[in-house]
């Protein structure tokens, strides 16, 4: 994974090996968002997938999901290039819609039936926007509907935050061949990324419509929730 953590071409081509150093449960993450879901939608689910590039919501949940659709939404061409080009090679393009921008500027004349954000919200700034996101996509949801909120969170103030991010740097270095010095450089840009407390994650939650709130998933610097929209 590049250091500036910008989503061009060169970091969508890498994204598969990067995300797999940078969060090393990342294919049993994408097993528990995907029985999740399985468990509270209907067969033929329309689902909205925020910060679709890179592709693997559509690859993972369209082989193993015949049935389902797609609308994938982000900000970077050269990710959703890659995402398109993995959906076709893997035959589940047809189900699948993409949209560059903004999840808060696209207008959809459908509700969804489900909706994941995954590792998404750690890269938008303010407080005020991510509350923004996360209006966007309850309403965008139909009553009741599952949704995944995967993001880097914690305080950076707390010792308990050093912990997790040391263990995050350890586990750089045992898989790769990069340097001390190489993982303290990555450090100074995760610092930089949008962290927020569990707390504030789960207050937003709550402050958009959502509920049925819970904690699924931890992994050094990053968290899960699953949740509702309300009925
Ligand atoms: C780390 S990737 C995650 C991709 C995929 N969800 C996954 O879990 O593998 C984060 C993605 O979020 C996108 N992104 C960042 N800000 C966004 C926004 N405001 N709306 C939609 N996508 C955004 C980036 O362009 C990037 O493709």
């Amino acid at each position: 994974m590049k250091n500036d953590l910008e989503f061009d071409m060169e970091m969508a081509r890498e994204y598969d090996k990067g995300i797999r150093r940078a969060l090393p449960t990342y294919d049993a993450l994408f097993r528990m968002v995907q029985s999740f879901l399985r468990a509270h939608v209907k067969d033929t689910a329309n689902v909205l997938i925020v910060g679709a590039g890179g592709g693997n919501e559509f690859v993972k949940f369209g082989t193993a999901n015949p049935t389902w659709t797609f609308a994938g939404v982000d900000t970077s061409e050269a990710m959703l290039e890659v995402a398109l080009q993995k959906a076709k090679n893997e035959g589940v393009h047809e189900r699948v819609s993409i949209h560059t921008g903004k999840i808060e500027q696209m207008q959809f004349n459908e509700k969804f039936d489900g909706a994941t954000c995954l590792l998404v919200l750690h890269f938008i700034e303010t407080m005020e926007e991510k509350r923004s996101l996360l209006r966007t996509v309850k309403e965008l949801l139909q009553p009741g509907s599952p949704f995944v909120l995967v993001t880097m969170y914690g305080d950076q103030s707390k010792s308990e935050f050093d912990e997790r991010m040391n263990l995050w740097k350890s586990i750089w270095l045992d898989l790769t061949n990069l340097t001390k010095e190489d993982v303290e450089e990555m450090e100074k840009s995760v610092r930089g990324l949008s962290f927020i407390s569990a707390i504030e994650i789960e207050e937003l939650l709550e402050q958009t419509g959502f509920e049925r709130i819970a904690t699924f998933f931890s992994t050094t610097l990053f968290g899960g929730w699953i949740a509702h929209t309300s009925k």
